[in-house]
């Protein structure tokens, strides 16, 4: 797997990011968090809410969703084990011990680098802030798509889509308390949002067009979070966190198939133009969710500087793998879309850059949801053992 690290520059990446070198620290640093010391954050914005006279069910697969989802609700507050004891470095400590070499500290010479010093205690220190930090974004992350699909109920032409967005608005109301619960109780309270994750979502939600608020929210952010949380799922030694991921993602791959669906059709009918805003679009939302990966805001709580730091976290290869597979569900998404290679292919190009353009042949989302169904899974094992 390449794990080429982009080298785009140039005027056309300035106009589309604010900056003309990918990998500009100033710039990348100079992002201020929405929730910088401020209680509250606006986002003002202009959108037409959308009555529909058509009542018919006509969108086969998406009633089907539907059906699903209704299904597959639970109770945050009483389907997962809130009375588990949890050790954050222990859980820590355990995820260093499973890692290639199975041991503490750096997996590179850290002589001459602000690590030389840094003893077992340091290195755990960074893993629970690193966990605490990773945990908070999805939290925020989480209530950005609450928002995000409250705005689809209104905006979306046909019922289909509104009756289904409602249903995720309780799954994301759900993802946001079972989150801020397990930061609260479990890890000793959140860091603010990232100040890449803020930016990213004020974007998606300044954009009036229904169609952005998906690819924005459904394809982009939820693809990465989908992701993301299958594989600390698969590494978390941790049952409480384990079965808290499960089911949350078992909603969240109904999501992203619910982004699939809607925007196909609509895709499928737009011009080449049109088409490149959208490709324009989502590759934006790839390099905002590239920078929020660097978690600047933990060095700075390790007492390290970011902009020290932040040259030799580029480079390393482990980052670059895990950043790449971050990846893995929103490229054969956008593929099955149409978006890679419409409007003379200019996001698979993109894609390429970014060293993410491997997973495009990988299982769309719309078609593996299902897979992902644990709350069923469980109740139907419940029921036939009693
Ligand atoms: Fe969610
Ligand atoms: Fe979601």
């Amino acid at each position: 797997m390449t794990t080429t690290e982009p080298t785009m520059s140039g005027p056309e990446l300035e106009a589309l990011i604010g900056r003309s070198e990918i990998n500009d620290l100033e710039a990348i640093l100079s992002v201020v968090s929405p929730s910088d010391g401020e209680p509250e954050h606006h986002v003002p914005s202009t959108f037409d809410t959308l009555f529909t006279w058509n009542y018919e069910r006509s969108h086969a697969p998406m009633s089907r969703l539907y059906e699903k989802a209704k299904n597959s609700q639970w109770n945050g507050a009483t389907d997962l084990p809130w009375d588990t004891e949890v050790d954050i470095e222990k859980v820590v400590a355990d995820n260093f011990l499973a890692r290639a070499g199975g041991s503490f500290g750096a997996d590179f010479d850290p002589a001459g680098t602000p690590f030389a010093k840094w003893g077992d205690k340091e290195w755990l220190q960074l893993g629970v802030e690193s966990n605490r930090w990773t945990m908070s974004q999805f939290l925020h992350g989480e209530q950005g798509a609450l928002v995000c699909t409250a705005r689809i109920v209104e905006t979306v032409p046909s019922i289909d889509a509104k009756y289904y967005a409602a249903t995720q608005v309780m799954d994301e109301a759900r993802h946001v308390e079972v989150f801020a619960r397990y930061l609260h109780d479990k890890m000793g309270g959140e860091y603010q949002m990232n100040a890449h994750l803020g930016l990213l979502i004020d974007d998606i939600l300044r954009d009036s067009r229904w169609d952005m608020t998906y690819l924005g929210m459904q394809i982009m952010v939820e693809g990465l979070a989908l992701a993301a949380f299958g594989f600390i799922h698969q590494m978390t030694t941790e049952p409480l966190l384990k079965q808290l991921l499960r089911y949350v993602m078992s909603d969240e791959a109904r999501h992203v198939a619910f982004g699939v669906m809607g925007l196909k059709d609509v895709y499928s009918q737009m011009d080449a133009a049109e088409i490149r805003e959208r490709q324009e679009f989502a590759f934006e939302a790839a390099v905002r969710m590239r920078d929020r990966f660097l978690q600047q805001e933990v060095w700075e709580r390790m007492g390290i500087s970011a902009r020290d730091i932040l040259p030799m976290v580029m480079e390393n290869e482990d980052r670059k793998l895990f950043q790449s597979m971050l990846f893995s569900k929103i490229v054969p998404n956008c593929k099955k879309l149409g978006l890679l290679d419409a409007a003379d292919g200019w996001l698979r190009t993109k894609f390429t850059e970014l060293g993410v353009i491997q997973f495009e042949d990988w299982v769309d989302t719309a078609v593996e949801y299902e897979t992902f169904d644990a709350v069923n899974h469980d109740r139907e094992a419940q029921a036939a053992a009693s």
